[in-house]
């Protein structure tokens, strides 16, 4: 084979062999073939596609890049995946929740960029815990407590790594089979039987459309069976943060407060949802997960699973050094809070990153006083800005000029759109 031959096959829109994908994946990983010939390949695949059979391929590809991870472990395995969001902390909630269910979660996962926060930047918060661990930690905690949330390992999906980096800088990541492999490659490789997706749709989404979310969760969903996963993917709302904190430690906070029985209607309601979906796949439909929450066993299970992993779950978290109130301009009801906006203020005040290096605050974010549907006075705070470096606050307030809305009434919101299986 031979890269150029391979380019112009995808760049005259046909489909690619077998043996192409395979060869051009492996060779571009030990770095034979070079970044200006991949750069060219990945604009060939945003602008004329591949079909699922190529996807599926190159996705396999991927995978057998690097190791893939064999977990013994004597209880179904179960992984959830989001698409990314603001506000979605609820792995957090949701790994120990279907651990005290019965299934084992190994949950590897990823550190925020732009707009959206990184579960384990969040989980960092705690005090003493630990995001790196070897594969016989991960084996080990998977087995004592039955869910790990860490990151992944560097042997995992090698391929992706560098071809995400080329995607970043050459305009081609927003294209659904390179998304969709990118994902399914890492999920594949971490060796979990099952996997729940949830693909985010709306304004704090990387998929704007419901329609655009339900074609990325159509070729996740392929490319899972295509590899025997047992897979599904709701499609969720994220026009609207998730809970009312958006941040690193503020989220932590919301997550235990769920964990402990209380927290946002809607944190708590797809967290359920959620875990009913994985039950389901791990054939555990038979255990209520909200009659678990409710039992304080998911609690428990969190507090041995932030342990495992060097936390204190009972120190206090971060607090911040700066603290900025913005109010109701007027009194009615909340009807809009665009999560994009907020997602970008929290990201400015210290809770993401610019660049990949870079370290986060753990106690910046945002907390929603308010949320749509909430009726509010003048003069009423309705978010409240967190930041250690107070002249965060004006960039972050510039975001925010039309971020809610505040009128008559409300329109209802739905937080699970659809459901792909
Ligand atoms: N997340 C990934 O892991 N890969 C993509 O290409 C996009 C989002």
């Amino acid at each position: 084979f031979n890269a150029v031959d391979v380019i112009r096959t995808k760049r005259d829109g046909a489909v690619l062999s077998d043996g192409q994908i395979d060869w051009v994946i492996d060779a571009y990983t030990r770095g034979d073939v070079a970044d200006e010939q991949m750069s060219a390949l990945a604009m060939a695949v945003f602008l004329n596609g591949m079909t699922a059979a190529e996807t599926a391929r190159w996705t396999a590809a991927m995978v057998n890049s690097g190791e893939r991870l064999d977990l013994h472990v004597d209880r179904p395995t179960v992984d959830k995946h989001s698409t990314g969001g603001v506000g979605d902390k609820i792995t957090l909630p949701l790994a120990p929740l279907v651990a005290a269910c019965g299934a084992a979660v190994p949950q590897l996962s990823g550190r925020g960029l732009g707009h959206t926060g990184g579960t384990l930047d969040k989980l960092e918060s705690i005090p003493g815990w630990r995001a790196q661990l070897s594969t016989d930690e991960i084996q080990r905690q998977l087995s004592s407590v039955g869910a790990v949330v860490c990151a992944a390992t560097t042997g995992l999906a090698p391929a992706d790594r560098k071809l995400y980096a080329l995607r970043d800088v050459t305009g081609t990541v927003e294209s659904i089979p390179l998304i969709a492999s990118s994902i399914m490659s890492k999920k594949i490789a971490e060796g979990a039987s099952s996997l729940v997706l949830d693909v985010k749709a709306g304004s704090g989404a990387f998929m704007k459309s419901t329609s655009d979310a339900r074609a990325l969760a159509e070729a996740l969903v392929s490319i899972g069976k295509e590899h025997g996963l047992g897979i599904a993917a709701l499609i969720t709302d994220m026009s609207v943060p998730l809970g009312a904190a958006v941040g690193n430690a503020v989220e932590v906070a919301e997550s235990v407060a769920v964990l402990q029985g209380g927290g946002p209607a809607d944190v708590v309601s797809l967290t359920v949802s959620l875990a009913r979906e994985m039950l389901s796949l791990a054939g555990l439909s038979d255990v209520d997960p909200a009659e678990v929450l409710a039992s304080g066993a998911a609690y428990e299970t969190w507090c041995r699973m932030i342990a495992a992993q060097g936390g204190d779950p009972d120190a206090p978290l971060p607090k911040p050094k700066h603290v900025h109130v913005v109010s109701a301009p007027s009194s009615g009801v909340l009807t809009s809070l665009d999560a994009y906006a907020v997602g970008v203020a929290a990201w400015r005040l210290g809770a993401g990153r610019t660049r990949k290096e870079d370290p986060v605050q753990h106690a910046a974010g945002i907390l929603c006083h308010a949320k749509p549907g909430d009726r509010v006075s003048a003069g009423d705070p309705v978010l409240e800005l967190h930041t250690d470096t107070p002249e965060l606050v004006e960039p972050a307030l510039a975001v925010l000029t039309d971020a809610f809305e505040i009128g008559a009434a409300a329109p209802e919101r739905k937080i699970l759109l659809d459901t792909v299986r």
